[in-house]
């Protein structure tokens, strides 16, 4: 099937790592033109070097926490391809901590950083977003925002957070033509897995390490998921095709996930 994203033009945060990387690579299958921001240059050139990107392809130096350098991306983006039709707010990462382990400076840094992540690349692109006859936002998420763990506690509290923020946006801007999803992920194998593997020292092989995560937490499929399994779900919402879904989230875990709703 066509998803109608060819010509059209998608913000992707975090899009040089991970699920943010897989998108902008499902994204440009797709022939549509992809702005990718992270904060380091080189790992941004590394990603854009693995991509078939061309002239469809803007990579910028940008931190979702910087307002001001989020409205220089967009902006860039929008004069380079004249539009703006879909936006995935993915940058970010975890917090490994319990209650006890925490600072307020934790809390603060936490916080920040998921609703920046997605106020402030929206604030940029909502006047563009409006302007589309098919104007998409998809929250990366996880099923932490449903389904706490006191090991990750500042996280877990944001999550919820931004997946409640999902809602009242998908409501406040339906008038404007924009709808607005949530993606929440369970164990996903990407550099945030890869980098925990490294930091634990346990003495066992990545595979086997992983293996034994998805067993611990209780991973129906029994293994952790591949960042392009969750690209398929974030390009399928903003898709055209997806023009009657707003206001929700999918789970993309491997039925790691408990909740019924
Ligand atoms: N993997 C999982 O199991 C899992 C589970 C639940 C939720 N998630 C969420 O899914 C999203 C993607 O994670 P991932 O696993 O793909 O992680 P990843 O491989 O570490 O990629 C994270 C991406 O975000 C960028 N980034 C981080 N902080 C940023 C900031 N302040 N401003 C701009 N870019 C920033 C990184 O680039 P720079 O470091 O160069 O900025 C990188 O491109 C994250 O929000 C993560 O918390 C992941």
């Amino acid at each position: 099937m066509d998803l109608g994203l060819a010509d059209r033009t998608v913000l992707v945060t975090g899009g040089s790592s991970g699920v943010g990387l897989a998108t902008v690579r499902a994204l440009l299958a797709e022939g549509a033109n992809v702005a990718a921001c992270g904060r380091d240059a080189g790992r941004l050139a590394d990603a854009a070097a693995g991509l078939d990107g061309g002239d469809r392809l803007l990579t910028a130096v940008c931190d979702v926490r910087d307002a001001d350098a989020v409205r220089g991306f967009v902006d860039r983006a929008a004069e380079r391809f004249g539009r703006v039709d879909g936006l995935v707010n993915n940058a970010g990462q975890s917090r490994m901590k319990r209650l006890d382990d925490t600072t307020a400076e934790d809390w603060r840094d936490e916080l920040e950083l998921k609703f920046a992540g997605v106020l402030h690349p929206l604030k940029a692109a909502r006047g563009h977003l409006r302007d589309s006859d098919a104007a998409s936002v998809v929250n990366v998420n996880a099923v932490l925002a449903k389904q706490p763990e006191p090991r990750l506690i500042t996280t877990g509290a944001a999550r919820a957070g931004i997946l409640n923020l999902s809602k009242s946006l998908a409501v406040e801007l339906a008038a404007e033509g924009i709808r607005v999803n949530s993606v929440c992920l369970g164990l996903i194998d990407t550099g945030q897995w890869t980098r925990r593997h490294a930091a634990e020292d346990s003495g066992l092989g990545y595979g086997e390490w992983q293996a034994r995560l998805a067993a611990d937490r209780g991973v129906a499929l029994g293994r952790l998921g591949r960042a392009e399994e969750v690209a398929y779900a974030v390009v399928t919402l903003l898709s055209p095709r997806a023009s009657y879904i707003t206001g929700t989230a999918i789970d993309v875990c491997g039925g790691v996930g408990r909740g019924i709703l």
